[in-house]
């Protein structure tokens, strides 16, 4: 029987990894879980009210495929409240989650063959989605000396481009495009009709600057979502600012694909937006956890990690210790218990050589983690770099 080559997309290894450390688990030892991109602290309590008393009085029909109007108007709000930037409602499309998004405005900017850039080390469901839909993913391979985000110049290597991802503060990496550099890749795209998707998902968590959104810029899709910020990953709820010329062709696909998003989420969303306060500390919380963890790595001789600007993760270069980052992450997990994601999740490429620790889970956890890890880490360069080393 038929069967599409356009789903035959890479796994998502971190997956895999959870995989084992619940394994771990259910045999009684325990796990630290430094793989996962979600936050450790739960949904928040405002939007767990709201959520109840909407159970209690919503009627939990379909909303409008845009999704409920106060929460489109929230929406708005923040963007008045953040970054001063008037976004019109009606361009503000709820969404299942920011994943929901990505495939909306995916199939609304790009045709089948059409050529869109992203930077890798990079969010692996970028590509895989992209490829699903036949569309050709161009890699910007960024470094260290790039910030670990695109260049213009990367850009104008890989032209004829229709489209550029761009994520600040990225995943895997926490790099930040400075205010400068953003502004001169949007220049760049506007004059070379380069369509931008901007994923804004981890704004909101940063621990400098905050970052700057595109979502004045008139030709670019912005996503963003509950996941991170607000912490309510489960709940499903993203949403993107569609421009003007997209929205009939978004509204058309968003009817047809998902008819709406989920209610009770959106009665949870408007909650949440009450809990800030909350929100800000938990921020806070990530910090001293990326202090913590970056200070551990460091201890035990890990000294090149992408800069931590946003976002809960570090991506750390442990080249001097293994060139197979999934062999490296079993044997990290067999031996401390500590869960984290090898590399080659975000970058084929390099990525043998990349490991990515979360450090979302509560301070607890990721001090224990730093505890068991620093030791570790010593006593593998000690053995030295021979993979073969690597289960004692
Ligand atoms: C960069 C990035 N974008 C999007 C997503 C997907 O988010 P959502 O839960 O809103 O679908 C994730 C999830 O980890 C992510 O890291």
């Amino acid at each position: 029987m038929k069967r599409s080559r356009r789903s035959t997309i890479a796994p998502f290894m971190v997956m895999e990894v959870l995989e084992a450390a619940n394994a771990r688990a259910a045999a009684g030892a325990d796990v630290l879980h430094l793989e996962l991109g979600e936050p450790g602290e739960g949904t928040p309590p405002s939007a767990l009210a709201a959520a109840r008393r909407a159970l209690d009085e919503a009627f939990m029909g379909y909303t409008e495929a845009f999704g409920l109007p106060d929460l489109r108007r929230r929406i708005a709000r923040h963007y008045r409240e953040t970054y001063g930037v008037e976004v019109d409602p009606r361009r503000i499309l709820v969404t299942v989650g920011a994943s929901g998004a990505f495939v909306l405005g995916f199939l609304a900017a790009f045709d089948a063959g059409d050529r869109v850039a992203l930077a890798e080390p990079g969010y692996p469901a970028y590509r895989n989605i992209l490829r699903a839909l036949d569309i050709e993913v161009v890699r910007l391979d960024v470094g260290f000396a790039e910030g670990f985000q695109p260049t213009v110049e990367s850009l104008e290597r890989a032209l004829p481009l229709d489209g550029l991802v761009l994520a600040s503060p990225a995943n895997p990496t926490g790099s930040m495009l400075t205010p400068a550099r953003l502004e001169a890749l949007r220049r760049f795209c506007t004059e070379t009709g380069i369509r931008i998707v901007s994923d804004e998902i981890y704004h909101g968590i940063t621990y400098g600057t905050p970052a700057r959104t595109l979502a004045a810029d008139a030709d670019a899709l912005v996503v963003n979502s509950f996941s991170k910020y607000f912490c309510m990953t489960g709940w499903r709820l993203g949403w993107m600012v569609v421009p003007e010329d997209l929205l009939e062709s978004v509204a058309r696909l968003a009817q047809n694909l998902f008819i709406a998003p989920p209610t009770i989420a959106q009665h949870a969303a408007l909650g949440a937006f009450r809990d800030r306060a909350l929100l800000d500390r938990r921020v806070e919380a990530y910090r001293r956890n990326r202090d913590r963890l970056l200070a551990a790595l460091r201890e035990g001789g890990v000294t090149r990690v992408a800069p931590p600007e946003g976002a809960f993760y570090l991506y750390a270069d442990v080249g001097d210790l293994t060139d197979d980052s999934p062999a490296f992450c079993r044997a990290l997990l067999e031996e401390t218990g500590i869960a984290a994601t090898p590399g080659l999740d975000f970058d084929p490429a390099h990525g043998h050589r990349y490991v990515r620790f979360s450090f979302a889970a509560a301070e607890e956890v990721v001090a224990e983690a730093c505890r068991r890890l620093v030791p570790w880490l010593r006593a593998r360069a000690d053995r030295g770099a021979d993979p073969s080393a690597g289960v004692s």
